[in-house]
């Protein structure tokens, strides 16, 4: 059966290797791709948006423009990472089509409306498209299928702070928002991303497969390597490549290659020092609410990353 899904993105290397990898998936129906700001303004999230769409000769796919800003804080960048454009430094092809009209939160209200409990959104960046999604019309928990969310750390270290993700971090009021909408949630979390190493090895299948999208994430790839070199420190980024939200589109393909707990989560919003952080509930201490969460806690990171590049491998620009 084929999956209806929206992404909500800030491309981001990380984004660009994810949407990559649903396009490259028939068993994915990718209706719409909404932007956020997150690793780079909105304005560049859109631009790289429409011009990751353009390599892969998918101009089909509607981008609709959301949040510049967190619902109260400011927002801060990953630029150090993502490089000054999102895509390392490396110049994308100017779009050859416009945004669509609209609201990134709008349209997934619209679309989720339009065909109840079909659609499932993959959100790639900070939640706050989503949150207002779920704030204009309340019901919409109920009526999408699932929110498969890249961020959260639960047993492991946070890559913003000891303890939170930059997606849930960059705007802990709109996480919680939709941590306690009642909307299904898949959290995978840096418990799993940490898990799935691109390797050298299936870095270079993607690069002898000699597609356009494959060499443009690539080359990309690059600066976003050197800087975890720089911030991580650990060899293992040297000979391979670790892609956040790559797991979140995977666990839509292939749910059977992790393993799942279920859980009461929340959010802080308050903590001086953990904003952002995911709080999961396995204690019995909060008087066992019902789980709202499924938290994806194990991968088998070898296989997810072996039939990434497979894919990846296969997608031709159209
Ligand atoms: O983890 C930092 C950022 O890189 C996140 O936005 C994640 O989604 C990836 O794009
Ligand atoms: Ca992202």
């Amino acid at each position: 059966m084929v999956e209806r899904v929206i992404i909500d993105t800030d491309p981001g290397v990380d984004d660009l290797a994810a949407i990559y990898l649903a396009l490259a998936s028939p068993e994915l129906q990718v209706e719409a791709l909404t932007t956020v700001y997150g690793n780079i303004e909105v304005e560049t999230s859109t631009r790289n948006t429409l011009s990751l769409l353009e390599l892969a000769g998918r101009t089909d796919i509607p981008v609709y423009r959301g949040a510049g800003k967190p619902i109260l804080r400011q927002p801060y960048f990953a630029k150090h990472i993502h490089g000054n454009n999102g895509f390392g430094g490396v110049e994308a092809p100017n779009p050859t089509v416009s945004e669509a009209k609209g609201y990134a939160a709008m349209e997934i209200v619209r679309r989720c409306n339009e065909a109840p409990n079909e659609i499932t959104i993959i959100a790639l960046g900070p939640v706050t498209n989503v949150a207002l999604a779920l704030s204009i019309d309340p019901g919409l928990a109920h009526k999408v299928k699932k929110i498969i969310v890249m961020g959260g750390a639960v047993r492991v270290a946070g890559n913003i702070s000891p303890v939170a993700s930059f997606n849930l971090a960059s705007d802990p009021e709109a996480a919680r928002v939709m941590y306690e909408s009642g909307a299904p949630i898949v959290q995978v979390g840096l418990d799993v991303c940490t898990k799935v190493r691109i390797s050298q090895e299936n870095l270079d299948r993607i690069r002898v497969s000699g597609t356009r999208p494959g060499a443009f994430l690539l080359e990309a790839t690059e600066f976003r390597r050197k800087a975890y070199i720089v911030s991580l420190q650990t060899p293992e980024t040297e000979t391979g490549v670790y892609y956040n939200d790559v797991p979140a589109v995977a666990y839509a393909l292939w749910p059977e290659l992790f393993e799942v707990q279920q859980a009461f989560v929340s959010i802080e919003t308050t903590g001086e020092l953990t904003a952002g952080q995911t709080i999961a509930e396995f204690t019995g201490q909060w008087g066992n609410p019902e789980p709202n969460t499924s938290i994806l806690m194990g991968v088998d990171g070898e296989r997810v990353a072996k039939r990434f590049a497979d894919c990846i491998s296969t997608l031709e620009a159209q």
